[in-house]
C-alpha cells in the first residue's frame, strides 16, 4: 500500500496558498483545506485547485442535522474533492446522510466518490475533559466506539494519530482509511503537536495518508521539504 502525502494549506491568504499549490502540484500530493483556508478564501482556492487538476481534502469537521449535512455535501462535492471530514459525534444517521449525499453528487458529476472520514475525539480533548462532555470511558475506548459508528455508517475511515493506526487496523482492517496528522520529519519543530511520528514511522504503521502542514508550509524551500518527506515514505 502506498502512503499519500496530504499537505495542509494552513496559510492566511490565497496568494500564499497559490504559491504552495504551484510548487507542489508536480509532486502529486493531496492538498488539505481546513477552516483557515476554507473560511478565508475557500471559493478562490477551490477554483484554483480545480483548474490545476489537483486532488484535495476538505477538512471541515462537519457536524449538524442530517438534512443540513446532505445539503452541505451537495454543495461541497466538486471535481478534485477526494476526502471530506465530519465529526462521528454527529451520529450514525448524520454520517450515513453524508455518505449518501456524496455518492449522489459524485454520480451526477461523473467523478469518483469522495471518501468520508470520521473525526473521533479531538486530540485537544484530554482524558479529564471526556467526563464533562458526558462521555464515559477513556480516550481509547471512545475513539474505537466512534470509529465503529463511522464504519457502520459506511465512512471510509478516520482521522487518527499515527500511534493509533495499529489499534484501528486491528479492529477495522487495513482497508479502513487512516488519515494521520501530527507528523514531524526527524529534526523538525514539534510546534503544538503532542503525539508525533515521523513519515517513515507512519508509513511502517500502515498510514493511508500522512498530513503535514508547517514542516512544509513554513520551510524555506517547501518543494525540497515535501520531496524529502516523499523520499522518506518510499524508503520504507
Ligand atoms: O502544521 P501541522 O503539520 O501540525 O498541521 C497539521 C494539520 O492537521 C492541521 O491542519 C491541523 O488542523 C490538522 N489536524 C491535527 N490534529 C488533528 C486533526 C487535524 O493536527 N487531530
Amino acid at each position: 500500500m502506498m502512503t499519500r502525502l496530504a499537505v495542509a494549506l494552513d496559510v492566511p491568504n490565497f496568494t500564499e496558498a497559490q504559491r504552495l499549490i504551484d510548487a507542489l502540484v508536480p509532486l502529486d500530493v493531496t492538498f488539505k483545506l481546513g477552516y483557515e483556508a476554507f473560511y478565508a478564501y475557500g471559493d478562490r482556492v477551490r477554483a484554483y485547485l480545480e483548474e490545476r487538476g489537483a486532488a484535495y481534502a476538505l477538512d471541515l469537521k462537519l457536524h449538524d442535522i442530517p438534512r443540513t449535512i446532505e445539503a452541505a455535501l451537495h454543495a461541497l462535492v466538486r471535481p478534485g474533492v477526494t476526502l471530506v471530514t465530519l465529526h462521528a459525534l454527529g451520529g450514525a444517521e448524520m454520517m450515513a446522510s453524508a455518505v449518501h449525499a456524496a455518492q449522489e453528487r459524485a454520480d451526477i458529476l461523473g467523478m469518483p466518490v469522495p471518501k468520508l472520514l470520521g473525526v473521533t475525539i479531538l486530540t485537544s480533548i484530554a482524558a479529564e475533559n471526556l467526563n464533562e462532555l458526558g462521555l464515559v470511558g477513556g480516550p481509547g475506548e471512545n475513539v474505537v466506539r466512534l470509529a465503529a459508528l463511522a464504519r457502520d455508517a459506511r465512512c471510509a475511515g478516520v482521522v487518527c494519530s499515527a500511534n493509533d493506526i495499529s489499534d484501528i487496523r486491528q479492529f477495522f482492517g487495513e482497508d479502513f482509511v487512516t488519515f494521520c496528522p501530527g507528523i514531524r520529519p526527524a529534526g523538525s519543530a514539534q510546534g503544538d503537536q503532542k503525539r508525533i511520528a515521523t513519515p517513515a514511522q507512519a508509513r511502517a504503521a500502515g498510514a493511508h495518508y500522512i498530513v503535514v502542514g508547517r514542516p512544509i508550509t513554513q520551510a524555506a524551500d517547501p518543494v525540497a521539504a515535501a520531496a524529502a518527506i516523499l523520499a522518506d515514505l518510499r524508503a520504507v
